[in-house]
């Protein structure tokens, strides 16, 4: 039996757009989810987040679900046009009551607020200005974060700047299958310059402001695994490696591009333009990271490919999401983290899956996602047992939600969400996940 540190912070994980609603109430701006999100063809069903889960008017029931399940700490992020419709100036001041409302609700019950500043949701009028792959959004962000760091630094204690940054710039801007919906590759480079300096810079202001607290990023991370030790094989994989994650690890903790993708991307896109002291303020010193790990890649060598990377399918047990069940994957990658990137702190800040749930007798026996979940717990004790400094993990997620271009096809949640009704259902990992933060150990 592994018992985990102490002060572990067991949470569980939203974002705003995913569960509020309320998309048009109370002085909220449109954000590039709305835009997206309404035009059809773009999600399954032509589905949207205008209502959700409808957590804006529902979250002290929800908090009170966090506080029956135990949970030391809860991640949620801020909508940016919720606060700060037009994503610049005046501030939404109903935005801010409402966060401040929920912040509160936490801290009664003695559950920690991990705060992400962008979950993708970008203001829409920020868009008209070319958004991300507009530098000046570098600035818009960390004024903006500033401000919530000014209005809720006195009880939030744990920031995140971005939330997957991979999504932003290459699902949002090179595939286009995330708002704002771009297909262009050299522009995906630039978005994710700016999204990095523009985190770099709220670091910056964090530790000006001088309120306490520490702050971090979110990135998605996938190990990659070459299908054989054939030369060619290796070297796809390190490509899919430099192209998943070197690219955003290496410039936050080295403060450098790989050489070897400024290479390969150079070889048929736009490198993106980097002024004097951009990789200075990119990797300003952070408090801890933030890990998303959901599944691995498997890659071979295939010249018809792009980067001569083909993704292959190997056989295992998979997720609705169609993602490889994979728990060894995220020991190696910690162990990867701690070796070629320092010790520092590390939160799982998602981990989570998607699962057919059938609801009977006001219950959903759910037993895939809760041995999913134990799986990946057990990977996550050895890795602290092997010195990684992991100090807690966040479930994905507290409730099924809208699960971006899936819709609501896809359900995350420990807590099943009849959408007709709005009503919440313990799920049976729900229950399970109870007594694992009951217990501190598994
Ligand atoms: C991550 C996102 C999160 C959720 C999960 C399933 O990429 O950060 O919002 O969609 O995947």
């Amino acid at each position: 039996m592994f018992k985990f540190p102490e002060d572990f912070i067991w949470g569980t994980a939203t974002a705003a757009y995913q569960i509020e609603g309320a998309a048009n109430e109370d002085g909220r701006g449109e954000s590039i989810w709305d835009r997206f999100s309404h035009i059809p063809g773009n999600v399954w069903n032509n589905q949207n987040g205008d209502v959700a889960c409808d957590h804006y008017h529902r979250y002290k029931e929800d908090v009170q679900i966090l506080k029956d399940m135990g949970v030391k700490g809860y991640r949620f992020s801020i909508s940016w046009p919720r606060v700060i419709p037009e994503g610049t100036g005046k501030i939404n001041q109903k935005g801010v009551d409402f966060y401040n409302g929920l912040i509160d609700e936490l801290l009664k019950y003695n559950i920690q607020p991990f705060v992400t500043l962008y979950h993708w949701d970008l203001p829409q009028a920020l868009q008209y200005k070319g958004g991300w792959a507009n530098r000046d959004t570098a600035e818009y962000f960390a004024d903006y974060a500033s401000e919530m760091f000014r209005l809720f630094g006195d009880r939030v204690k744990h920031w995140i700047t971005h939330n997957e940054p991979w999504c932003t710039s290459f699902l949002g801007h090179a595939i286009g299958v995330h708002a704002p919906g771009i297909k262009d590759f050299s522009t995906a480079l630039q978005v994710a310059h700016n999204v990095l300096l523009s985190h770099g810079k709220a670091v910056q202001y964090f530790r000006q402001a001088g309120r306490g607290g520490k702050i971090g990023i979110t990135l998605n991370l996938t190990p990659v695994y070459a299908a054989s030790d054939r030369e060619e094989d290796v070297r796809a994989a390190t490509v899919a490696d430099g192209y998943s994650n070197r690219w955003f690890l290496d410039p936050v903790f080295k403060g450098q591009y790989p050489e070897d993708m400024l290479k390969n991307f150079g070889s048929f896109a736009k490198i993106p333009d980097v002024q004097v002291g951009d990789m200075k303020i990119i990797s300003s010193p952070m408090d801890f990271l933030g890990v998303n790990y959901y599944t691995r890649s498997f890659v071979k060598y295939n010249p018809d490919a792009q980067f001569g990377t083909e993704s292959l399918r190997p056989d295992g047990q998979y997720t609705e999401m169609d993602w490889e069940v994979y728990p060894q994957g995220l020991y190696d990658l910690l162990m990867r983290l701690k070796k070629d990137y320092g010790d520092i702190d590390i939160y799982i800040t998602e981990n989570g899956a998607a699962f057919k749930d059938v609801v009977e007798n006001n219950s959903v026996d759910d037993s895939d996602r809760l041995n999913y979940l134990k799986m990946h717990f057990e990977k996550a004790a050895e890795a602290i047992r092997d010195g990684v400094k992991l100090k807690g993990y966040f479930v994905w997620s507290l409730m099924d939600n809208f699960e971006w271009a899936h819709g609501y096809s896809k359900r995350f949640g420990l807590i099943y969400v009849d959408y007709e009704t709005q009503k919440r259902i313990w799920k049976k990992s729900a229950l399970w996940y109870k007594d694992v933060i009951a217990n501190n150990s598994l």
